[in-house]
């Protein structure tokens, strides 16, 4: 297998992670209105959202502890535990026979999809070229569309039967890709950088060989990356302590407003109203008659990620953030008037729902193009994009810690919403048009692009440091190129910023090193 074959297997496989997120999730709402689910736990309103919030507390607190796990036993052994967990979690909601056995199995599978969505996408990153880094991690997120069409088709073929095994088989299934991923990360390698960090450095040059040589660990671009790894971490362990205050200090490398962007692009994801269309759509369309759209929705998802995995590294971060969310507001907008305009709001007392009717067939027919149009704009951008960015813009001292937040924000509005747009309903789509509106213009303010530029390097991007080309010899190896020198000087200049120098001397000491 040639080096780049290698480092897309490694990035494809760990994305099971992503599968089982949206598969169980997926799952979860189609067996909630299954006959043989609601005889088994006669469910409220109550208990309905309860056994969905219940979930999310889980991955809001998985992901809230990620961050230690990442760090404490590296990238690929919390991957591989979180699998287990997510195992026994499963195990449990399949052979519940009481609420409390069900609940505490949500919150255990909740637990490792939090530390999954958190850890996945950092692997990604970590063991990425800096080329395609894009690429490899949306597909954490191609996964997670997959899985969320699975679980909606497993969920119909499984409702005809007449038995619990209605709702127990599509838990049953959720396994197996659990297992494998397992299985199949004992067999793929450790990150690169978490193995500098832990001072294996000899295993990290071999990890990277195979990554990006075909196992030639005298490569140029082996040695040349592991250099500007070992520089970083060396610099880091001199530079600050690794702990979680670090995130609210300012500090010339700006981490606390990198924390803000990654806890606000997370918060955006969810503010754009993409669950509104994915699980409160069929609340529109039972009145105007078109069944599958959840279904449907799911293909149009699933296509729409492709873009991504094939653009993202060459659009960048910024244009597919702001074009989706131009898209996204527009559709929300016009879908928001339509409602308003055409649509009858309802309370039906059995389902304990809200509904919206659509008699007009015209403006049916436009609600669901539209509905179409916004799922393939998040799909391509926001989708993907919001966990690439976060992955890539922290030190590596802090990231583990950093993600682990900014991932948590993401549960945590997730949940918020899911209380909020049932109630709402039609009018929400207006606010969500206004919120992606919003985030366009705060992502051209705010948000710098990181596309193609190695994960050492995001300090000079992010952090209050004067570019500056002059060369030094700090390296590890000699290298052709200026680039790792060119960071090693920007750890020199973080280092005079840190001691207080004023900026004319600063300019002495470049000039003069
Ligand atoms: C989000 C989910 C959303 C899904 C849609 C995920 O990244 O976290 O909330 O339903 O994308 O594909």
């Amino acid at each position: 297998m040639n080096e780049s074959s290698y480092v897309y297997v490694c990035a494809a496989f760990s994305a099971i992670g992503g599968l089982l997120f949206g598969y169980d999730i997926g799952v979860i709402s189609g067996i909630l209105t299954m006959s043989h689910f609601r005889e088994k736990f006669p469910s409220g309103l109550a208990k309905e959202g309860s056994i969905v919030s219940s979930l999310l507390a889980g991955c809001f607190f998985g992901a809230l502890i990620s961050g230690y796990f990442a760090d404490k036993i590296g990238r690929k052994f919390s991957i591989l535990g979180a699998s287990i967990v997510f195992i026994v979690g499963s195990v449990l909601q399949a052979t519940a026979t009481t609420f409390i056995q069900l609940y505490f199995g949500r919150v255990v599978a909740g637990i490792s999809i939090g530390i999954l969505s958190m850890i996945v996408p950092l692997y990604q990153s970590e063991i990425s070229p800096k080329e395609i880094r894009g690429r490899l991690i949306s597909f954490q997120q191609w996964s997670i569309t997959i899985g969320l069409a699975i679980s909606f088709w497993i969920n119909y073929a499984t409702e005809k039967f007449d038995s619990s095994a209605q709702w127990r088989i599509p838990l049953w299934i959720q396994n197996v890709p659990a297992l494998i991923l397992a299985f199949g990360m004992s067999f793929l390698p450790f990150s690169p950088r978490w193995l500098v960090c832990s001072d294996r450095d000899e295993e990290a040059i071999t990890v990277l060989a195979k990554l990006r040589a075909g196992g030639d660990r005298t490569a140029e671009a082996v040695q040349k990356e592991y250099t500007e790894i070992k520089d970083n971490v060396r610099f880091e362990r001199e530079f600050a302590a690794k702990n979680y205050s670090e995130l609210i200090k300012k500090g010339p490398e700006n981490i606390r407003k990198r924390v803000l962007l990654g806890i606000f692009i997370q918060i955006f994801q969810q503010l754009n109203g993409i669950n509104a269309i994915m699980y409160f759509a069929p609340q529109i369309y039972n009145n105007a008659g078109i069944d599958l759209s959840t279904g449907i929705n799911g293909f149009v998802n699933i296509l729409a990620t492709v873009p991504a995995i094939l653009w993202v590294d060459r659009w960048g971060r910024r244009a597919t953030l702001i074009s989706g969310s131009m898209l996204m507001g527009a559709s929300m907008l016009i879908i928001g008037s339509i409602l308003a305009i055409d649509g009858t709001k309802y309370f039906d007392s059995t389902l304990g729902k809200n509904f919206i009717k659509l008699d007009n067939k015209a403006s049916s027919l436009a609600v669901t193009i539209f509905i179409y149009i916004s799922v393939a704009s998040f799909a391509y951008s926001w989708g993907p994009t919001r966990w690439i960015y976060p992955a890539e813009i922290y030190p590596l001292r802090i990231r583990g810690k950093a993600l682990s937040i900014t991932t948590a924000f993401n549960w945590l509005f997730n949940f918020v919403l899911g209380q909020i747009v049932p109630i709402l309903l039609n009018s929400t789509y207006i606010i969500f048009g206004i919120f992606s509106i919003i985030m366009a213009i705060f992502v051209h303010i705010f948000y710098p692009e990181t596309k193609g530029n190695s994960l050492e390097e995001m300090d000079s991007i992010f952090g209050n440091i004067h570019p500056n080309n002059i060369t030094i010899s700090r390296q590890h190896y000699p290298s052709s190129s200026n680039e790792s020198v060119h960071v090693g000087q920007q750890r020199e200049n973080l280092r005079d910023l840190e001691r207080g120098i004023p900026e004319e001397e600063e300019e002495d000491i470049y000039l003069s090193t």
